[in-house]
């Protein structure tokens, strides 16, 4: 089974994708992850992208979506995959459907109110992607990884006026996804403005469908 996780920045998509892939067994490929990946090892990529990632802005298509092609190649996805941050335009939706089969769009809908709240409490353990909220998903010692005990940190693009542009980049750019995806009637809505645990379950239940 092949799903995409849509929805603004902050609605939980990695979250989700992360506890989805833990129950299936399917492979959670994220771009943004992929993106902060090669910032950290400071590749060619890496150098290229951080700019446009730190404001808020998207990387271009071209190579947005050869990354994505070339990761979908890969050996442990062939078992299915959780996209999560792709396609976010409409050109990466078509390339998409040329060289791969999406089964399903679960899409995360919540209020911008909500995406500042948990943007501006979010906390990342950077090796390993690991997110918490400071409020809705403390680790057990504050500021440290549960699993690794090493310091948490804030992302680069979750200031305030980056996160004006994520979301004015997400309304402008990614929501004709969401128009090309009902018509192709892949999409579920989910209410994603519940407890972490709440989403789970109403994600857990519509896959069991
Ligand atoms: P990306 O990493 O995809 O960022 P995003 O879309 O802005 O989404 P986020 O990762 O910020 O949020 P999320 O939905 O994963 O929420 P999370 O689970 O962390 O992309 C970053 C950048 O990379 C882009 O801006 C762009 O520059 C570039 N990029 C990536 N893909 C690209 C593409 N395809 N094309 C072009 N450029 C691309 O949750 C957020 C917080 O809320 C956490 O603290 C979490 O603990 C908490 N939380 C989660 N769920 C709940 C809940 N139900 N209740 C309470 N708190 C919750
Ligand atoms: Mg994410």
């Amino acid at each position: 089974m092949n799903i995409v996780f849509l929805g603004p920045p902050g609605a939980g998509k990695g979250t989700m994708a992360e506890r989805v892939a833990d129950e299936t067994g399917l492979a959670h490929v994220s771009t943004g992850d992929i993106f902060r990946d090669n910032i950290r090892h400071e590749t060619e990529l890496g150098r290229k992208v951080k700019e446009l990632i730190d404001r808020g802005q998207l990387v271009p298509d071209s190579i947005t979506i050869e990354l994505v092609q070339d990761r979908l190649h890969e050996a442990d996805v062939q078992l299915g995959w959780i996209l999560d941050g792709f396609p976010r335009t409409r050109p990466q939706a078509e390339a998409l459907s040329e060289f791969a089969r999406v089964d399903l769009v679960i899409l995360l809908n919540i209020s911008d109110e909500e995406v500042i709240r948990r943007l501006s409490g979010r906390r990342v353990h950077p090796e390993s992607g690991r997110t918490y909220h400071v409020e809705f998903n403390p680790p057990a010692k504050e500021g440290h990884d549960d699993v690794t005990g090493e310091p948490l940190i804030r992302r680069d693009d979750d200031d305030e006026e980056s996160i004006r542009t994520r979301l004015s980049v997400y309304k402008e750019q990614t929501e004709p996804v969401i128009a090309y995806y009902r018509k192709h009637k892949l999409i579920v809505d989910v209410d994603a403005s519940g407890t972490i645990d709440e989403v789970q379950t109403k994600i857990h239940s519509l896959l069991k469908e």
